[in-house]
């Protein structure tokens, strides 16, 4: 068989090397993939939005089954296009990608249907916005209504922070259209668990829970980033939590969204908040999260590509779908500098144990060697019977990999291992 991964991070490179476990798979081609990812796809320069020219290549190149791991191609509707030129593939439709393209819509869909989320006002018109503000309590959020790269949510302190923030998206358009309507929702408390799940529309079947490391710093302090490390599972996210979930949340999610006409088929991310209320919806995403994926795939003893294909054919019910009951670290290794500016361009090397259980989000190939090519650079994983052996095996091969300025947080799991330590 012939795959087609669309995408070029540290999650599709995890998604490639899950697919080539598969005997059946004779080649994998990665648009655009990167310098990384070079090493077990045929990576081609076509951009992850640019859906006309995956269709050809597609096309082309005699593809049997494509796997669309973006928000953005997914949200223009990739799928569609790959679909209706007769190529198979996984990911939700445009119609369903919604659910992550238009926060509006996401919240007005767990109002309809009793979803559990925060408590929220959603505006178009910026003096409805600021004086809606004079009223809230605080802290506050406030959200672009469209994709905005991770980037859309403000966790404003003040009433002047939150009114500053609404007027940067709807006037000043920091986020083009997505800002041009605003959720203001109210401010959670709780840990946070990441669950992914594959859905075919007639089922959800949830992988391992996860945490993810969203700060720069130690003890989740500076920037926002793309996330700088994930632990699974989430030891927050107990059975009788899942069970909850699984009833309030993850169930009644897909039946609404067939109730909507627009049945979700690929995999769902829950962002979830466990609050003294119980877990609320922070964010749905339509696609595997980055870098939850690369601690995900590692535990998933059940053929990826099976999985993938079942729920293309709607038939997951029968279809198993396998953890390991181990535990998996990965710890991301960026661009002195990240989130601000930073440089590029540097050699990366790495010890071959390093290289076989790293996967390369930002990274360029030039005559065999490694250059960075991004803030994120890379993820360095491990897994084992438990999370403190995980962590420890990750961080032992983190030293063996080199580029100048490498940073990475060192209490990756830390949090989580202190919740096991006190079960
Ligand atoms: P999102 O991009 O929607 O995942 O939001 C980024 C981060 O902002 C989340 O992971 C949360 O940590 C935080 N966040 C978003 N919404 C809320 C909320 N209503 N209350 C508290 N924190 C939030
Ligand atoms: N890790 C969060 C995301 O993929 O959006």
């Amino acid at each position: 068989m012939k795959l087609l991964v669309i995408g070029g991070g540290g999650r599709e490179h995890a998604i490639v090397k899950a697919l080539k476990k598969n005997p059946a798979v004779e080649e994998i081609y990665c648009l655009p993939g990167n310098g990384g990812i070079a090493a077990d796809a045929v990576c081609v320069p076509i951009g992850a939005k640019d859906i006309a020219a995956q269709v050809k290549f597609a096309v082309e190149h005699g593809i049997d089954y494509a796997v669309v791991a973006p928000d953005d191609p997914l949200a223009l509707g990739a799928v569609d296009a790959l679909t209706e030129a007769g190529i198979p593939c996984f990911g939700p439709d445009k119609k369903a990608a919604i659910i992550e393209a238009s926060k509006a819509f996401s919240k007005n869909l767990m109002k309809k249907y009793g979803i559990p989320t925060a408590e929220y006002e959603l505006f178009s018109n910026l003096e409805d916005a600021l004086s809606y503000i004079d009223t809230c309590s605080i802290p506050v959020v406030v959200k672009a209504d469209g994709l905005a790269l991770g980037k859309g949510v403000i966790i404003a302190q003040t009433r002047e922070e939150a009114k500053d923030a609404v007027k940067s998206m709807m006037e000043d358009k920091i986020f083009g259209e997505s800002g041009s309507t605003v959720v203001v929702e109210e401010f959670l408390t709780g840990p946070e668990v990441s669950v992914l799940a594959f859905t075919d529309s007639h089922c959800v079947k949830p992988m391992v829970s996860s945490m993810d490391h969203k700060r720069i710093g130690d003890g989740d302090t500076g920037l926002n980033t793309g996330g700088m490390g994930t632990i699974a599972p989430n030891p927050f996210y107990t059975e009788e939590i899942a069970e909850e979930c699984m009833e309030k949340i993850f169930l009644p999610t897909m039946h609404a969204m067939n109730a909507e006409g627009r049945p979700f088929k690929g995999c769902l991310y829950f962002g979830l908040m466990l609050t003294e209320k119980g877990p609320k919806v922070i964010e749905y995403n339509c696609r595997f999260g980055d870098p939850e994926t690369q601690v995900v795939l590692p535990l998933l003893e059940s053929d990826l590509l099976s999985v993938m294909q079942a729920v293309t054919e709607e038939r997951l019910e029968k279809e198993e779908v396998i953890f390991s009951r181990g535990a998996a670290a990965c710890v991301v290794v960026a661009s002195g500098g990240y989130p601000g500016k930073y440089a590029s361009g540097y050699e990366i090397t790495m010890t071959e144990d390093a290289k076989d259980h790293t996967y390369v989000a930002g990274a360029k190939v030039e005559a065999g060697k490694l250059y960075t090519a991004g803030g994120r650079v890379l993820g360095v994983t491990a897994t084992a019977d438990n999370l403190k052996d995980a962590l420890a095996k990750a961080y032992e091969r983190v030293d063996g990999i080199r580029f100048e300025g490498a940073y990475c947080r060192k209490d990756i799991g830390k949090k989580a291992l202190s919740v096991l330590e006190d079960k």
